[in-house]
Parts: C-alpha cells; structure tokens; sequence
C-alpha cells in the first residue's frame, strides 16, 4: 500500500504484527468480548453491572455512544452507560472516573473498557501512521470487595496547546463531513510523530514519578510496569529514565502494534495471564496520547 519495509517499521517502532476488526465488526463488538471475558474472570453477571465506561476514539458512531451499544450487547440492563474520549490515554481517565463511583458509594459495580477499531480512521496511503495501529479491546471490572486492593492513586495530564500533534480534523462541528472533506482525507488520523514521541516520553515520565512520589514508592517496588504500547523506542526511553530494571516494563506491541485505548487493558490481561502480575503487587499503568494526554496510576492487584 505504500513505500515502507519490515525491516523500517521494526527498528523504528518494535511492531511485527497487528489485529485488524472484520468490516462488519464494530468497536462494540470487540468491547463487548472484552467485557464478557472480564464479567466471567470476575465473577459478576450482567445484571450486577451498574455503570459501564468505555474509553474509545472511534465510537461505532458519534452518538449514541458506544457503551451504550455496550450495554445492549451484554444484557447490562440496569447499567449507565457512557464514554470518555482521551485517546491513548482513555483508559486510566477512564478507571479513574469508575473508582470515584465506587469511593462515593455511588455504584458497587463499574465495567471499565478500552476498545479501539483504530484500522476505521487509519489512512492506508499515510506511510507515517499506518504502520503503527491496530484493533483491540480491554475490559475490568471494579468493586469495592472486603479486603480488596485496587488503584492506589492516579495522575492525569493534558496540554490543549499541543492538540496539532495528533489529531483526526473531520467528523466534527468543526468540518463537518463534506464531499471536500473526504477528497481531502480529513477523516482519519494524523500525526506529527516526532514531537510526539519527544512529548511522550517527558509526560510518561513525569506522570510516573508523581504516581510513586503519591504512593511513597520507589520504581524498585513495582512489580510490573505496563507503559501504553505505541513504540518500542518510547518505552525503552521511559525505562531507562525511571531506572526500571531489565524485565520490569511489559510490552506486547509487537504482537498488537498500538491499540489507543485499549494498549494498557490488552497489556495488562496479558500480563496476569503470563503470571508476571500476583494478587498483592504493585503495578504501575503509564499512558499518553493525543490531547495531548497522559497519566500513571498504581494498582494494589
Ligand atoms: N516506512 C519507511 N519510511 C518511513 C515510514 C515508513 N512507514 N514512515 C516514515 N518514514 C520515513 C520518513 O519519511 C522520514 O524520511 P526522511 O528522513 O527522508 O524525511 C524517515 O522515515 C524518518 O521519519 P521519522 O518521523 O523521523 O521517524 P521516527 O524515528 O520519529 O519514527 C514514529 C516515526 C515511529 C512515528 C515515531 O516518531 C513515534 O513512534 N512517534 C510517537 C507515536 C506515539 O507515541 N503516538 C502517541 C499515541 S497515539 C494516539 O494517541 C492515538
């Protein structure tokens, strides 16, 4: 489709392989998996959902959102439902919004997904971004259990000056989708992806160290660091400033590439699946994304 190599795209990114969602397949669908699969290792059903929260970039449409496409699919009857929108950086937002439910005794019970269908808003002849994404989803469920653990804290970020960065400008009150507007390829993703990757790691890092300096930590304590899965380069560059040690950051995205709000969910199922995640550790989640946003947050699993 363009003029690139595997040998490029691997030096420069880490990526080897990428999901994409069939035409028929919707964000709802993948979230809808990921919340079933989530409910089940929980051991919560349908009914007991109170609120559900997806955090997505491409809603199967702009309204109604795509948790309440959700809901339907999964027989949440009694749930709300709602979105949030901090690209990459949505599911901390996200988790984060679900635990102040909790702590306020609002809701017992709050299903939390990311899930992208970022191949609907790749351009195919944009060689800068369309090596880099992929489809996916990632869900947990939060409940205030006796004796339970969970987010110990959560830093969140955003610089509006930096909007221009990374960005889709169709779709939206501000162009609105024209015949113009498509010839223009105005409606998918683009990235100045230098600055970005400059501005991530700074972001990533800050974030992280506030998460610890809350928590009393030192990076040493943390089990299992699980970093948004854009590009390998971006998470070495955030290990080796925080000093992690060789082995402590998880990183799947050669597997999936980057799957927006859904790279930390995907990453961190992987991660309790693979046995790198017992109940008792710390984790530390670290995001960033276009806004420009970021945040970190540590886990007590
Ligand atoms: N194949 C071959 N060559 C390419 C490709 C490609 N797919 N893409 C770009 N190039 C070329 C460029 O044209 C450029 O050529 P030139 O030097 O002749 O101009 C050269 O390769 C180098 O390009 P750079 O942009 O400097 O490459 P860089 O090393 O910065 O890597 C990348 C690009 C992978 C995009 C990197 O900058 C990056 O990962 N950025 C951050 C991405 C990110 O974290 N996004 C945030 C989250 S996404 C979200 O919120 C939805």
């Amino acid at each position: 489709m363009v003029e690139t190599s595997d040998e490029w795209i691997t030096t420069r990114t880490g990526i080897k392989e990428r999901h994409l969602a069939a035409k028929d397949e919707f964000t709802s669908d993948l979230a809808a998996r990921a919340a079933e699969r989530a409910m089940k290792m929980a051991g919560v059903t349908a009914g007991q959902i109170d609120l559900i929260i997806v955090a997505t970039i491409t809603p199967d449409m702009p309204f109604p959102n795509t948790a309440c496409f959700v809901q339907h699919k999964i027989g949440a009857k009694r749930a709300a439902a709602f979105d949030i929108e901090a690209a990459c950086s949505g599911f901390i937002h996200a988790v984060e919004v679900g635990q102040q439910f909790i702590m306020s005794r609002t809701y017992d019970t709050v299903l939390v997904i990311g899930a992208e269908k970022l191949s609907s808003i790749t351009d195919w002849q944009d060689r800068n971004t369309c090596v880099l994404f992929g489809d996916g989803a990632g869900a947990v469920v939060l409940q205030n259990r006796p004796n339970s653990h969970g987010l110990l804290t959560a830093v969140m970020g955003a610089d509006g000056g930096s909007a221009d960065l990374l960005f889709m400008a169709g779709g939206g009150s501000r162009c609105p989708a024209t015949a113009e507007s498509v010839a223009a390829r105005l409606h998918f993703l683009r990235m100045n992806g230098k600055e970005t990757f400059k501005k991530a790691v700074q972001a990533m890092c800050t974030a992280a160290r506030e998460a610890l300096r809350r928590c009393e930590l030192e990076i040493a304590q943390i089990k299992c660091i699980i970093p948004h899965q854009a590009n390998r380069r971006i998470i070495d560059a955030v290990a080796e400033r925080l000093g992690a040690k060789p082995g402590q950051m998880f990183v799947n995205l050669e597997r999936y590439g980057n799957t927006s709000a859904a790279s930390v969910a995907i990453a961190l199922d992987e991660a309790v699946a693979a046995g790198k995640i017992q109940r008792g550790d710390l984790v530390l989640l670290i995001v960033f994304g276009a806004g420009l946003t970021w945040g970190a947050a540590v886990i007590e699993w």
